[in-house]
């Protein structure tokens, strides 16, 4: 069976203590994932040895960066390289989530590099995809979202692209409270299966886990990942409240 995966990602909240507080929290309900299950946090900076170092050995969870730059080293104050993170054991890296291709001006092609620096330094990237709201209003959602796939991942062979993980995330439903409807996530995953598998072949595409992001909680996560194409969830507001993340671990296929 396809990786199923419940991922936590907390962009820039919470205080250490706090971080510390939620993992203890949801450590304590003792989920042990199933061979075919995975249970990833991506944290601040800040916290990812904490979190390798709480979650990994005991629960088999792991920690993620949310980001990682475009460059393999040298001089850019403040930055931290896929290198660096492979350094210190991390494993996994999201890349090109919509927030940084908002805000810091993320393109494709500089998101090709991400990908080809975490592959090189055995990171898993987390390639996030998704439409804001005006293309999804337009009817032209399928093709703005291939669009983004073929720009960053059509480099790749179809060996190394059966190893990453996808993340669609329309934008018009992060930290909005207005989820994709089980029908809507269902149709655009089959979609980019579909278009992986035109370029890539039946058989990688089959391998790719492609998560949904947007307002997962624990009410609409057993129902979201039923569906056949969504392999579970990529999770912010809902992560980071204890009852909520273990109940959506919990409805991992
Ligand atoms: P919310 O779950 O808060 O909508 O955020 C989704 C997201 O952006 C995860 O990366």
């Amino acid at each position: 069976m396809r990786k199923q995966i419940a991922a936590a990602n907390w962009k820039m909240n919470l205080t250490y203590q706090q971080a510390e507080k939620l993992l203890d929290e949801i450590l304590d309900a003792r989920i042990m994932p199933k061979p075919h299950q995975e249970v990833i946090f991506a944290v601040p900076y800040p916290y990812l040895l904490l979190t390798r170092s709480e979650v990994e050995e005991e629960y088999h969870y792991s920690a993620s960066a949310q980001n990682c730059h475009h460059k393999k080293s040298g001089a850019f104050t403040g930055e931290v390289s896929a290198e660096m993170l492979h350094s210190v054991g991390i494993q996994y890296c999201i890349v090109g989530h919509s927030e940084r291709r908002e805000y810091q001006h993320e393109d494709g092609a500089m998101l090709a590099t991400k990908i080809n620096l975490c592959i090189e330094n055995e990171i898993v990237p987390i390639f996030c995809c998704g439409e804001p709201l005006s293309i999804r209003e337009a009817g032209t959602q399928n093709e703005y979202v291939a669009k983004q796939l073929e720009e960053s991942l059509f480099h790749l062979d179809a060996e190394t692209v059966s190893t990453i993980i996808i993340a669609y995330e329309p934008v018009w439903a992060i930290g909005t409270g207005k989820t994709a409807s089980t029908a809507q996530a269902q149709e655009m995953h089959q979609y980019l299966r579909g278009v992986l598998a035109n370029k890539f072949g039946a058989e990688a595409a089959n391998e790719i886990p492609i998560l949904y992001g947007g307002s997962v909680k624990a009410s609409n996560a057993e129902e979201l990942f039923s569906s056949p194409d969504v392999d579970g969830g990529l999770v912010g507001g809902a992560s980071m409240v204890a009852e909520e993340f273990i109940e959506i671990i919990k409805a991992l296929k």
